[in-house]
């Protein structure tokens, strides 16, 4: 069976972070979440992916390139985010005619899709899903379902008032089938073709979508917070790695520290916690879920529940809570007179001071 990962879009509302980095590469315990949605295609047995890039297409062809993958993965390019269906029906030449697993590459899930894509081999259905039930449904595509049956009877994108609180996860089992439902469809609201409304399309000509309820957390990243949520989960299930030095400082928890790195001059380390090469972390405090990137400098700061990006460089800090500092930041005390914040920050940034 192929895999096809959706890496494109603008991921506005991850600005100012994604003015220079594509959302899918924005690191999770310092590893970039498309890694992740690749690792769980290649554990489910697929070795044969597609992925759709759209505006940083460089950024992300070079990425994976830069890691070996038990896996051949070819690229797809999108000229616009034209949406999720609009990705498929690009990509049908790569599909072919076979079953397939269309992953979003900003979806993290903690148990993997092996169960999901061994099911989907077995069934005899059009297509099927992964259901969770959420809090917030109408941000999201909605089913409602025939519990009974196990099947789907109807499927809405971010309805107004959602007719269940199931939310489609990014994780979908399709059959060619779904091309023919993608040509008759319309673009969507927000200008889009939208997957949703062709997977509803093939349950109106009687087709039959299985789903699966999402066992363990899922997450779909999209918003600074859901990045920080999706952080503190990873790290939760990290096991210590030490290829750092520890000098005169106290480790506490589970750590996985990179190599060159220097942890010294009274530092405390409190897991779980990662924190990248070439670092150097000095009379600082670095608590739990935080993930520091590689090349980043901590002095006499206190950084907790945040993710720190490559090359910052952060000395006389004060106290940093869940915050998501991009790449080659600096922050620094101001010493000079007036005194205030000197804010130098990039469109769409968000501080609470
Ligand atoms: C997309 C899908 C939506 C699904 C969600 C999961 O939404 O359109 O049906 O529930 O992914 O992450 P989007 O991220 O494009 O708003």
């Amino acid at each position: 069976m192929k895999g096809l990962i959706l890496s494109g879009g603008h991921g506005a509302r991850l600005r100012p972070i994604t003015y220079s980095q594509q959302k899918q590469l924005i690191p999770i315990a310092n590893k970039p979440i498309l890694f992740y949605c690749i690792e769980d295609l290649i554990n489910a047995g697929i070795h044969d992916i597609a992925i759709v890039v759209g505006p940083n297409k460089e950024q992300v062809i070079d990425t994976v390139r830069s890691a070996q993958w038990d896996a051949a993965i070819e690229f797809v390019h999108q000229d616009a985010p034209r949406g999720l269906a609009h990705a498929v029906k690009i990509a049908e030449k790569f599909l072919e005619d076979e079953k397939f697993i269309m992953y979003l590459g900003d979806n993290l899930l903690k148990g993997g899709i092996t169960g999901f894509v061994n099911d989907f081999i077995d069934a005899d259905v059009e297509s099927s899903l992964l259901l969770t039930r959420v809090e917030n449904p109408h941000q999201y595509g909605v089913a409602l379902v025939d519990e009974q049956k196990k099947v789907i009877v109807k499927l809405m994108e971010k309805p107004r008032n959602p007719p269940s609180n199931l939310s489609i996860v990014g994780i979908y089992g399709l059959t060619p089938s779904i091309f023919e439902a993608i040509e008759r469809i319309k673009p969507s609201w927000r200008g889009e073709l939208e997957i949703t409304d062709a997977l509803h399309w093939l349950i109106e000509k009687g087709y039959s979508i299985r789903y699966d309820l999402v066992e363990g957390w899922w997450k779909d990243t999209g918003k600074p917070e859901d990045l920080l949520e999706a952080n503190r989960l990873i790290l939760d299930g990290i096991c210590s790695e030490n290829k750092g030095c520890i000098e005169n400082s106290r480790i506490n928890g589970r750590i996985v520290i990179g190599d060159n790195t220097v942890i010294e001059e009274h530092s405390t380390i409190a897991g779980p916690a990662i924190i990248g090469d070439n670092c150097t972390i000095s009379s600082a405090y670095v608590g739990p879920f935080t993930s520091i990137g590689n090349n980043c400098r901590i002095i006499d700061t206190e950084v907790e529940n945040s993710i720190v990006l490559d090359g910052s460089d952060i000395v006389h800090g004060g106290k940093i809570i869940e915050s998501l500092i991009g790449k080659e930041v600096r922050i620094r005390k101001n010493n000079s007179l007036p005194k205030g914040k000197k804010l130098v920050v990039g469109d769409n940034s968000e501080i609470e001071l």
